[in-house]
């Protein structure tokens, strides 16, 4: 398959249901290169859960007509054939991949990694966006062209959060009204616990907000080292309180920086 792309590209890959955090990616692409690349594919490989699959937001048609209204010079909505012509070889997500997100989500990074390697086969991008708001993601990402050396300079883009700083996500439009208000729990714990120090108290705090919404089921919260995404301890220079959980069924995750040492 060959895009016909100008080179050098900056690429944003997404699943779509494109929200103003993936528009600030595409604004951030917009700074780097002219040609400006996004893709939208559901990615089968990094669902662990047919329903969650079945359930993902999908807008082809508001999305194409957002991402180019947004400064995106190509929008490319690959089929699963162009994508997987034949049985994929799977990157490994490693020991990284097993932790956290990757204990509640078997296989996730794993099928992650997969696709965004075979994106880059195809667009062969100069820099590729992410959003911070998948941290774990970002470091795996970042790992893997490293590890592989693959030719691709990836840039974090900070998160973006409603005006209630509930961390926008695909994933908030399934979730109602009263949720939306109930999950701001996540981005308020996170916001009292980056004013706490040691790492403890942080931590401490963090759950200590977290309990105080009875409906958000938490999945985890901790403080990473951001070098090597494991547990914080005093001497990490810079750290980051990672949280996960649900709220009605509907999967929220959201960080922050806490220490930084840069
Ligand atoms: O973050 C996402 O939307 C997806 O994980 C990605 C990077 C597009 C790969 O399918």
């Amino acid at each position: 398959m060959s895009l016909n792309l100008k080179q050098p590209v900056a690429f944003v890959p997404t699943m779509g249901a494109l929200h103003a955090g993936h528009l600030s990616l595409i604004e951030i692409a917009k700074s780097y290169c002219d040609e400006v690349v996004v893709s939208i594919f559901v990615n089968p490989l990094q669902f662990e859960n047919s329903d969650d699959l079945a359930k993902y937001p999908r807008s082809l048609t508001s999305d194409i007509e957002l991402a180019e209204k947004s400064g995106a010079t190509f929008v490319w909505a690959p089929t699963f054939e162009e994508i997987y012509p034949t049985k994929p070889e799977i990157i490994s997500s490693g020991a990284i991949g097993n932790l956290f997100e990757g204990v509640h989500r078997f296989g996730h990074f794993d099928g992650m990694l997969t696709v965004v390697k075979r994106l880059f086969e195809e667009v062969k991008p100069k820099y590729a966006i992410f959003g911070e708001k998948d941290f774990q993601q970002l470091f795996l990402v970042k790992k893997m062209v490293a590890d592989l050396a693959i030719p691709v300079k990836i840039i974090a883009a900070p998160i973006i959060r409603e005006s209630s700083g509930l961390a926008m996500s695909s994933r908030n439009t399934r979730l109602s009204e009263i949720d939306k208000v109930k999950a701001t729990v996540i981005s308020k714990a996170l916001f009292s616990a980056a004013k706490k120090e040691p790492t403890e108290k942080a931590r401490a705090e963090l759950l200590k907000v977290l309990s105080s919404e009875s409906d958000f089921i938490l999945d985890y919260a901790e403080i990473i080292d951001e070098a090597t995404f494991e547990v914080a301890n005093e001497e990490s220079l810079n750290t980051r309180a990672i949280v996960a959980g649900w709220l009605s069924g509907i999967r929220l995750l959201d960080n922050m920086p806490m220490r930084s040492a840069l």
